[in-house]
């Protein structure tokens, strides 16, 4: 079956099926399409929202990013979790000002040149922002493409090189119709062809797929990573943040510490904080949101 008959339908179901997201929109520019997928990375959409466009109000350029402190990114990402990629925003800012005229570039070599910018993300900057082709493997797009091409229900735990190859030969041809397959197929992944109870009633595509034509085996390769929360450093380093955000004012240690019963663990956390440039201490013992 040539791949062109893929898309129609899944670009026509979008058309009906997608939801309204405010880094969708026509007005919305590539500095908030960046901050969008740097966000929804490792936080799921319903807090991806309020976070982005409380973001884009106060900081609607790079350029006012990079004008502020960086403690004030570590500020305003709240609880949206993996906080270095804050820093990472703020550092992609000032670049962008330094080398870019204040403007997120538009092409691939130059993306990936950013502070925090991965293969995922420049793709995605191009393919969203710039309408350009450009293969996007998120988790979603990454399912579906296992489930219809390969059979498989879940890929494996990283990207081969067959896996984007089949990629690349499934996306459109012309830039826009690429870009507009990309953003489809990740769609699909969300809401239909979702990881444990895909609705394949209701799919595009179920003419056409090779894991529901096998009967929808169940998934046998490599052990897939599980991310745990409670009860890890991150959960900690969360809290311990958390207190440093509210707070107006540097904060003394005792208050830092009611945060975790396990000293050990507490300390380790705070330390890795400091290593990581999201926590300043200060030389009369207290700390801070880093401020440089
Ligand atoms: N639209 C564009 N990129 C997206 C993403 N990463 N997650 C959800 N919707 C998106």
């Amino acid at each position: 079956m040539p791949a062109s008959s893929l898309h129609a339908p899944v670009l026509a179901w979008y058309a009906d099926a997608a939801r309204d997201l405010p880094w969708r929109r026509p007005e919305r520019d590539a500095w908030g399409v960046l901050v969008s997928e740097v966000m929804l990375q490792q936080t799921p959409v319903d807090r991806v929202v309020p976070a982005w466009t409380a973001w884009l109000s106060r900081w609607p350029e790079p350029a006012a990013l990079a004008a502020d402190p960086v403690g004030e990114a570590v500020r305003q990402w709240g609880r949206l979790g993996y906080p270095r990629r804050a820093l990472r925003l703020h550092a992609a800012a000032s670049d962008c000002v330094a080398r870019f005229a204040g403007r997120v570039p538009s092409t691939y070599d130059e993306l990936r040149s950013l502070p925090g910018v991965g293969d995922y993300t420049a793709a995605a900057v191009l393919a969203f922002a710039h309408g350009r082709r450009a293969v996007v493997l998120d988790t979603n797009v990454r399912r579906v493409l296992a489930r219809l091409l390969d059979g498989a229900e879940h890929p494996r735990p990283s990207v081969t090189v067959a896996e984007r190859a089949a990629a690349d030969a499934v996306l459109p041809d012309d830039d826009a119709t690429a870009a507009a397959w990309s953003v489809a197929v990740m769609e699909l992944g969300a809401l239909v062809c979702t990881s444990t109870a895909p609705s394949c009633a209701v799919c595009p595509v179920r003419g056409s797929c090779a894991w529901l034509a096998a009967g929808r085996p169940a998934y046998d390769g490599p052990p897939r990573p599980v991310q745990r929360f409670a009860g890890t450093d991150r959960q900690v380093r969360g809290r311990l943040l958390a207190v440093l955000r509210e707070a107006a004012h540097p904060v003394a240690r005792p208050e830092l510490d009611v945060v975790w019963h396990d000293a050990v663990q507490r300390e380790r956390a705070l330390d890795s904080l400091v290593a990581d440039g999201l926590v300043d201490p200060l030389p009369d013992g207290r700390y801070a949101l880093p401020g440089g």
